[in-house]
This record gives structure tokens, C-alpha cells and sequence, in this order.
């Protein structure tokens, strides 16, 4: 498909979906939003697709943002809907995707941008990478879900500081802060990425999609994680992939999981 703001590209098993505005820094503007909603439908109803990676292009920024410009002048109204429309069709979509994302963070990750970090599974940072979320230095506050995802991926404490000073935090800091996973040299970050998108192709993307749908559970309003887990487990036994896990194991050879 043909993308305006950003690429999709598929190869063994991953696609990489990368934003496309370098000159604005990769600011998230409204076409941005759609196309990356299309792209990771795509993405997920693709059975050949295993692993997403979302990175931005150029070496200075992954996403510097919601489009400032766009929003400017919005009423409180408009605010809503962009809040609203934006958490729906791509940050809780993605957190919420059966098929693993991972965020490549390959320079500034701020606002809009940092939370569409943190909608993905997992990140990984390049050396140069800033994160924030600067939004009260503009008179708002985040809107794409930063408010709860960064609490919960740093503590409260830390999320309240970083949110309150607007301050930006580097690739050290985030990784010891247990916001980003691992950090790498620029030129090494897609290798890293696709090296763990490898190791995550190799087992039951069944039973990666069931872990997914527990873990978040944890995170949904009025929703028992345990539970969810109880039944997820349950589920994995009715498949192919449970079959052939098991049976490989027995067989002292590697599974090919089916994916059914
Ligand atoms: N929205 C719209 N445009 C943005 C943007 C955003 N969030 N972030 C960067 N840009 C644009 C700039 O306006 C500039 O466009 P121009 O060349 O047409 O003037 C271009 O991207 C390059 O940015 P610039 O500010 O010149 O780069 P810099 O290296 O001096 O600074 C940043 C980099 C990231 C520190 C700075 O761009 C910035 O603070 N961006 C906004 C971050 C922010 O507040 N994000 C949260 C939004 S809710």
C-alpha cells in the first residue's frame, strides 16, 4: 500500500512501519494517525507477519510529537476528539495488537511520540534518544495515554516528576528507569530490534498473543488479570501451536508452530 507520511516494509516475518515526516521531526499529524492505523491492520491480519517494529526515520528523532501545528487553535471540543480518536485508532490500539510491537526509539521520543513508544510491547533505544513527555510546557497535558502508561512503566513518582518539569531524560536514564529495555549504538538499533523479533518468531505466536491479552489485563479497568490468565492458558491447550509445542519437546526436536 501506498503511505503519504509513512513506510511499511515486510521482510522475514517483520514489518517495519516507519514514520515519514524527518523534516517536522516525525510529528504525529492526523493523516499520520490514519495511516498508522491502516498500516498496523494490516500488519495484524497479515499471517505471515510475526513481529512489528515502529521506528521513525532519519537519525535525529523517532517522534518529536503531535503535530503542534495542527491543534494550536482546537476548542476544547476538538481536543476531546482528538484525545479520544487518537487513544482508539492507534496508542490503545497497538498496546492492545495480538501480533508483538516493538518500538525502535531512534532519537527524540517526546509527547505524542514517547507515548506511541510506550503503546508498543517493548522498546529499545538508540545512544542519542531523549525521551519526555514536555506537554504542561504547552499548557496541556498528554493526551495519547502518557498519563497512565508512564506511570506505570517508571512508577508514579518518576512519571509525576518527568510529566510536572517537562524535562527529558536520556538513553541511560531510560533504561535504568525500566523504560526502554536496551540501548544501542544508532547503527546497531534495527539489528537489536530484529534480533529480538527473531528470537520472539521462533515460538507460538498463539500463545505470544495470549500473553499479550494477560498482561494488558492487568492494566484494563475492572478486569481480573489472574482470571483472564486462567482462561488464556486454557485456550493455548484447543491449539495447533500447544500440539506441536509439546510434541516437538517429547520428539527432542524443534517446533515449527502452525500459528492455529
Ligand atoms: N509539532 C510540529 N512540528 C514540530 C514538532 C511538533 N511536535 N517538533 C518539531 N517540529 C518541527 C519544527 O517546527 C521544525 O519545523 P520547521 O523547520 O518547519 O520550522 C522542525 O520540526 C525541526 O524542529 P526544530 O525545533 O527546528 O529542531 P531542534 O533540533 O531545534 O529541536 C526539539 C528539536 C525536539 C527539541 C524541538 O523540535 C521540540 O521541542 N519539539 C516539540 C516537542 C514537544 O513539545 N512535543 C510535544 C508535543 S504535544
Amino acid at each position: 500500500m501506498k503511505y503519504n507520511t509513512i513506510l511499511s516494509d515486510y521482510r522475514d516475518g517483520i514489518t517495519t512501519i516507519t514514520i515519514n515526516r524527518p523534516t517536522k521531526l516525525n510529528a504525529l499529524n492526523s493523516a499520520t494517525l490514519l495511516e498508522l492505523h491502516t498500516a498496523f491492520t494490516t500488519a495484524e491480519s497479515d499471517f505471515d507477519t510475526k513481529v512489528i517494529i515502529i521506528t521513525g526515520s532519519g537519525e535525529k528523532a523517532f517522534v518529536a510529537g503531535a503535530d503542534i501545528s495542527e491543534f494550536a487553535n482546537y476548542d476544547e471540543d476538538q481536543a476531546f476528539e482528538l484525545s479520544k480518536k487518537g487513544q482508539h485508532l492507534v496508542f490503545d490500539f497497538i498496546a492492545n495488537l495480538s501480533t508483538p510491537v516493538i518500538a525502535a526509539v531512534n532519537g527524540f521520543a517526546l509527547g505524542g511520540g514517547l507515548e506511541l513508544a510506550m503503546a508498543a510491547h517493548f522498546r529499545v533505544a538508540s545512544t542519542n534518544a531523549r525521551m519526555g513527555l514536555p506537554e504542561v510546557s504547552l499548557g496541556l497535558i498528554p493526551g495519547y495515554g502518557g498519563t497512565q502508561r508512564l506511570a506505570q512503566l517508571v512508577g508514579k513518582g518518576r512519571a509525576m516528576e518527568l510529566i510536572m518539569t517537562a524535562s527529558m531524560i536520556d538513553a541511560e536514564k531510560a533504561l535504568a528507569y525500566g523504560l526502554v529495555n536496551y540501548v544501542e549504538p544508532q547503527e546497531e538499533l534495527l539489528l537489536k530490534c530484529i534480533a529480538l523479533a527473531d528470537k520472539i518468531k521462533a515460538n507460538s505466536p498463539l500463545a505470544i498473543s495470549a500473553a499479550i491479552k494477560a498482561i494488558n489485563a492487568n492494566y484494563s479497568d475492572g478486569v481480573n488479570g489472574y482470571k483472564v490468565e486462567i482462561s488464556e492458558f486454557a485456550n493455548c491447550f484447543g491449539t495447533g501451536d500447544f500440539k506441536e509445542g509439546t510434541t516437538a519437546f517429547l520428539e527432542k526436536r524443534k517446533a515449527k508452530f502452525p500459528g492455529k
